[in-house]
This record gives C-alpha cells, sequence and structure tokens, in this order.
C-alpha cells in the first residue's frame, strides 16, 4: 500500500516555545497559528510511505536520495512513536520533497512532521480522525500538531498525550490575511527550536517565563476575537506583543539566543514606518531571522516592495491563508 501527503508550514501568532514534556511534547503554554501556503512560491511538504512485505528496516528516500544518517534516525524514531501508539507493525519506505527551505525559521518541521502523520493515517485508515493526526503529528514536531489543520488553529496544551491536540478556530476560507516572509537567511539555525526552548525554560528568569506561560489564554482569547471580527490592527498588535515577549524570553536565556540579524532589525522598522503612513502591516519572527509581516491584499504590493528594497532580504514569499494536510494521488515513490 502506498499513502502520500502534502502539508504547509503555519506561522505562531501566539507561540508556542517550551515543553513540561520533551519527549511527548506537552507545551508550556498553549498556541495559536495560521497555515501558509504560498503564492509566488509554493511552501508545500510531500511525504509518502509504502509499506513493503519484505522491508525489515524502514527506508528513508530525501529528494530522491536515500539517507542512512540522521535525518533517518529522527524519522524512525517518529514512525516507532506512531507505530506504538496505533498498534500498526510494518516497516515502511518514506520519500520526502519539499518546496522550501527546512530548518530556516520557516517552520519547516511543521510541515513535514504533518504530512507525516497525515500520510501515516491514510495507511491505517483514519485520515478522518483529525485528534489522532494532531497527536501523531505533535509528537513529531510540536508545531506540527497545527499544520494538521488549515486556517486558524489553537494547539490546546493539555496535560498529557491525549489531550494535548489542535483544533481549528476558523477555516482557510474565513478571512483573506496575507503574510509576506522577507528572507533573510535560508541556512539551518545554529541552535535548533527544540533545544531553544528547553534552554529558555531551564535558564531564563523564572518570573519572566511564568508571564510568558500565563499571557498565552488572554492572548489567544483576544486574537480569536480579533480573528472573528477580521480586525487586522487588533490582530497586528497582539501578534507584535507576543513576539515581543518571546523576544524577551530568546534574549534573557543563557546562552542568548538572539535568532535576528541586522536585517531583521532593519526590516522591522521599515514595517513600523509603513504603519505610520496608514498601511496596516505588522512583523514578527520565529525561531530565525526571517520576518512575517500580516497585511490585507491590497497593501501586499506595497508592503512588499518596502521589504525588497532593504539590503540583505534574499527573496520576499506572498502567502495566504492555507489548508490542512490532505493525501494526495501523486506518489514520490
Ligand atoms: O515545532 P518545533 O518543535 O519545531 O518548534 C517550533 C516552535 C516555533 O516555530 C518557534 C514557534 C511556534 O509556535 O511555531
Amino acid at each position: 500500500m502506498i499513502k502520500t501527503a502534502l502539508s504547509h508550514p503555519n506561522k505562531a501568532l501566539v507561540i508556542y516555545w517550551g515543553n513540561e514534556n520533551d519527549t511527548l511534547r506537552i507545551p508550556t503554554r498553549s498556541s495559536l497559528s495560521v497555515t501558509l501556503q504560498g503564492i509566488n512560491h509554493p511552501l508545500d511538504y510531500i511525504v509518502s510511505l509504502r509499506t513493503v512485505q519484505s522491508l525489515e528496516r524502514d527506508k528513508v528516500i530525501i529528494d530522491g536520495i536515500e539517507d542512512k544518517g540522521e535525518i533517518h534516525s529522527h524519522f524512525v524514531q517518529y514512525l516507532d512513536a506512531m507505530r506504538r501508539y496505533t498498534g500498526f507493525k510494518e516497516k515502511v519506505e518514506v520519500a520526502t520533497r519539499k518546496s522550501f527551505p527546512v530548518g530556516s525559521g520557516l517552520a519547516g518541521s511543521a510541515a513535514s512532521a504533518s504530512a507525516l502523520a497525515e500520510a501515516f493515517a491514510g495507511l491505517i485508515g483514519k485520515t478522518d480522525d483529525t485528534r489522532l493526526k494532531s497527536i501523531m503529528a505533535r509528537r513529531g514536531s510540536g508545531s506540527a500538531s497545527r499544520s494538521v489543520y488549515g486556517g486558524f488553529v489553537m494547539w490546546q496544551k493539555g496535560n498529557n498525550d491525549e489531550s494535548s491536540y489542535s483544533k481549528q478556530l476558523f477555516n482557510e476560507n474565513h478571512w483573506d490575511l496575507r503574510n509576506v516572509i522577507a528572507m533573510v537567511s535560508s541556512n539551518p539555525k545554529k541552535i535548533k527550536s527544540i533545544e531553544g526552548m528547553r534552554l529558555s525554560k531551564k535558564t531564563c528568569p523564572e518570573q519572566l517565563y511564568s508571564d510568558f506561560v500565563n499571557a498565552a489564554n488572554p492572548h489567544i482569547e483576544q486574537i480569536s476575537t480579533a480573528l472573528l471580527g477580521s480586525d487586522i490592527a487588533k490582530l497586528g498588535q497582539l501578534y507584535e506583543k507576543e513576539n515581543y515577549l518571546f523576544r524577551q524570553i530568546c534574549l534573557k536565556t543563557i546562552p542568548t539566543l538572539d535568532y535576528w540579524t541586522k536585517t531583521t532589525h532593519h526590516i522591522l522598522y521599515k514595517v513600523a514606518n509603513l504603519r505610520n503612513d496608514g498601511i496596516p502591516a505588522y512583523a514578527g519572527t520565529d525561531a530565525g531571522p526571517n520576518v512575517h509581516i500580516f497585511t490585507l491584499p491590497k497593501h501586499v504590493e506595497r508592503v512588499t516592495r518596502t521589504i525588497q528594497e532593504v539590503q540583505g532580504v534574499l527573496e520576499t514569499i506572498h502567502c495566504r491563508v492555507g489548508e490542512g494536510s490532505h493525501l494526495i494521488q501523486e506518489h514520490l515513490i
């Protein structure tokens, strides 16, 4: 049998940064995101999973080349977690293809782990079970639990494996919000998110970290209201507030996690200037130097032009609100 799934990354509006349980990825706070679909550049991650009777160990093929090293072990670990969880016993051949840089702060891990969970759910005939898919995706990468859904998605932290999963708040047709990503670097980050968040939880001043944790639920509530009313100013202010808090957490981590570059600072300055000119544009980052700017369709051109003028911007990726992970019929194997 063979199943192939396609999934997209997502950008957090309320950020996930830290686990209560690192193995199960039970987060310290709930989070909220928007699933992203590229318009001028696809942001697709495709995974095919094939069961082959004679296979004694999982086989992993990345962009046409078999991997027997670190990526292979990472995939096997994740597949084992899904097999344990569902009782599925067979070994599989995995083939993946992506259309964007993974490890660059574009949440590629969210797209890859959710695509794998979706394809796996296909193999066991459970694609309708979104809760199961979200739980399985979470085991691969926390933020992947949200990419199972399209639109605007909330990951409720829960307190155990069964209660920590995502739910869709509004689907991808609710509001035509746009995201312009200013790519500053496509290199993998020096400290991976999982390691960075572990350091933050361990070394940040306790009060700051608990303020960050406690701010999540009110922020989710306020952002949900802004989304309901398609209120870009309210959404944008809260998005930037969350990002500021996240930045403080990163800077107070030992060793300091400064994911930004000079270009990042420059873009943020330009976006603030756009607002002074009456353009509703709001900027934030992930655990990386790239900047995600939320705006409305009629302002995309102006925002893009302004950002492209900044020295150090490699490329801009224009996104709309994307759909969730789903099976497709074109197989990679
Ligand atoms: O899903 P992970 O384990 O790769 O963590 C990524 C977390 C951030 O992208 C930095 C924030 C978020 O909520 O997506």
